[in-house]
């Protein structure tokens, strides 16, 4: 049966577990210059409807390290951007490349990708989830930090595709996640009741008690950007700050999935300080993916 990565449910915990084992395991391969080509003539096709740097870039570089090709496409310039359906892209695209990634506005899109797709489809991000940048976030705490399990985690701002990856991972992964929104933007209902480990709050100083980790995410993603505005006067108070590190352990450290705005979501001196794991987190990417690929691959 093909497997797909459309959430991080997708995967059981150990099989999450092992991934990102993996993940560190291809880091260090790299850094030793072992060469390892379990993509060899095999391609990758990506197909993206919004703009992408890291997710890009990873993929893009994971196929070339792992000896296979990647393709890049967006509906602007292929027919699925005139109207032909997506089930018969999907099974176009399947008969002739090994794996597809997609990034999309509507989760269903991709949904519906994997259901006509032969070939393993991956989420590159949709409005409701962004499971990729969550295999390299749990990699980096635990390069950084050792296992989550039974960690604090804390999510300030919007209740968005990231925050709901989130979710998913504290119930694969037994930590406990505390999200702080402004009233109006709290993350799904239908994956925070399914949730026992995940506490909403108004109020990001409370919601930053003792935490081990500390993120958060632009307050506008794309396909939101008529809304900068209005977002910017509702979140004004939900600005990751120094003050709200001091909050959390003395070593907490600070995440952000990228692109981030300083001085809106979070303070320069948060981000670019010394409890920030971003550089490692966005470099992550690739490891993380690379082990995904050969998941679903060779599996
Ligand atoms: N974090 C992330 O997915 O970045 P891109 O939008 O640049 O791919
Ligand atoms: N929440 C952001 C994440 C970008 C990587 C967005 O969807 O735009």
């Amino acid at each position: 049966m093909t497997r797909h990565f459309l959430s991080l449910r997708d995967l059981s915990r150990q099989e999450l577990l092992q991934l990102i084992n993996r993940a560190t395991e291809l880091k260090s391969m790299l850094r030793r210059g072992v060469d390892y080509e379990p993509m060899r003539n095999q391609t990758l096709a990506m197909m993206f409807e919004k703009s992408s740097t890291r997710t890009r870039l990873s993929f893009e570089v994971a196929a070339t390290q792992f000896g296979g090709n990647a393709i890049f496409m967006s509906p602007g310039d292929s027919q699925m951007g005139r109207g032909e359906p997506i089930a018969d892209t999907a099974r176009v695209m399947s008969s002739m490349v090994d794996i597809i990634v997609l990034r999309t506005f509507s989760h269903s899109t991709i949904e519906e990708m994997a259901n006509f797709s032969a070939v393993p489809v991956i989420n590159g991000l949709s409005d409701r989830f962004h499971p990729c940048q969550l295999l390299a976030d749990i990699q980096t705490f635990h390069e950084a930090r050792g296992s989550i399990q039974g960690k604090t985690v804390t999510w300030i701002g919007d209740g968005n595709n990231m925050c709901h990856s989130w979710i998913n991972a504290s119930q694969l992964l037994d930590f406990t996640l505390n999200i702080a929104t402004p009233a109006g933007y709290t993350p799904a209902a239908d994956l925070v009741n399914n949730s026992q480990n995940v506490y909403l709050s108004n109020d990001p100083l409370e919601a930053a008690t003792n935490a081990d980790l500390i993120m958060t995410d632009t307050w506008a993603s794309m396909g939101q950007e008529n809304e900068k505005n209005s977002r910017a006067h509702d979140f004004k108070d939900f600005k990751v700050t120094m003050k709200i590190m001091e909050r959390g352990q003395s070593d907490c450290v600070f995440m952000h999935c990228l692109p981030a705005y300083r001085e809106m979501e979070v303070e320069t001196q948060v981000i670019d300080g010394q409890q920030s794991l971003i550089w490692q987190q966005a470099e992550n990417r690739l490891h993380a993916q690379k082990a995904l690929i050969e998941f679903l691959l060779l599996n």
